[in-house]
């Protein structure tokens, strides 16, 4: 996607990896920004607003648990701008020990998110098609037993965003596309020792506090260099500072009757 002229929503835009990948985004002449998020980053909303001017630059409060919120912000979202051409889901949370709030953030706000962005950008519905972009992780794609439920949720939303990519919304005009980031240096991978439910030691090769990390800035640049040349249902890995599309190896088709 050509990024010059779009509109984009973007969910968790105040986080690591979201402020820096808006940052990237906004040099590419957007017709307008709007972040999602659970809180308000005034100083940095400021800043782009200052920064790009030509931008339409917006924060809508959205707690990403709550269904309604999600319907309200993009209600908000498609009055002001009219229509959306790009969404990212980019929210996320890493703490095993709150299992439910993180099937709630991780998995079922992306379910969500992506739903009711499809009643505005469905091309069947009158919208205008565009592209979704999930951020899963590199514990979506292997099971990563030191971050078991985080790597549940992720694994969840590499599934639904590649279901997503099938056939039944074709019609939509709608691209589905799946980020893998690895390791990458935000607050959210702090002190791992506190967000695992395990009680034992740790091997050190599961040890994530001891696993590479790559900068934020890069992953960032990568997200970008992905939305402009995703193809529906190309899912990505980040890690390290590389780029590089995931081929899934076919483990079951469906035996049918004849
Ligand atoms: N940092 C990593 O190593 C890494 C690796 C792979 C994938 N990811 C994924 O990348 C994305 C961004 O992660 P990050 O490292 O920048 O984390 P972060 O903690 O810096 O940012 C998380 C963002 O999610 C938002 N958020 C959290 N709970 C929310 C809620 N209830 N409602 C709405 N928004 C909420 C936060 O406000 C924040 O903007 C997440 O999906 C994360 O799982 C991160």
């Amino acid at each position: 996607m050509n990024l010059a002229g779009k509109n984009v929503v973007y969910l968790g835009g105040f986080g690591g990896i979201g402020e820096k990948t808006c940052n990237e985004i906004l040099e590419h002449r957007l017709q307008a920004l709007a972040i999602f998020d659970l809180t308000l980053n005034e100083k940095i909303l400021t800043q782009w607003q200052l920064k790009y001017p030509n931008t339409k630059i917006f924060y809508q409060k959205v707690d990403i648990t709550e269904k309604s919120q999600i319907e309200e912000a993009y209600k908000v979202a498609k009055e002001r701008l009219g229509h959306f051409d790009l969404v990212i889901n980019g929210m996320g949370f890493l703490d095993d020990r709150r299992i439910v709030l993180t099937l709630q953030i991780n998995l079922l706000g992306v379910i969500n998110s992506c739903l009711i962005a499809l009643e505005h950008m469905d091309k069947s519905k009158g919208g205008r098609g565009g592209m979704i972009v999930n951020i899963s992780s590199v514990a979506g794609i292997e099971p990563t037993p030191i971050m078991s439920v985080y790597s549940a949720s992720k694994h969840g939303v590499t599934a639904f965003t590649r279901c997503l990519a099938g056939p039944f919304f074709a019609s939509s005009g709608v691209s589905f596309v799946t980020v893998c980031p690895g390791m990458t240096a935000t607050t959210l991978i702090n002190n791992m020792e506190d967000r695992t439910i395990y009680k034992f030691d740790i091997p050190p090769e599961l040890d994530a506090n001891k696993m590479k990390r790559q900068s934020v800035q890069v992953c960032a640049k990568n997200i970008v260099k992905v939305v402009q040349q995703a193809k529906n249902g190309s899912a990505w890995l980040l890690d390290v500072g590389e780029l590089k599309e995931i081929e899934f190896p076919v483990m079951w088709i469906p035996p049918m009757d004849s």
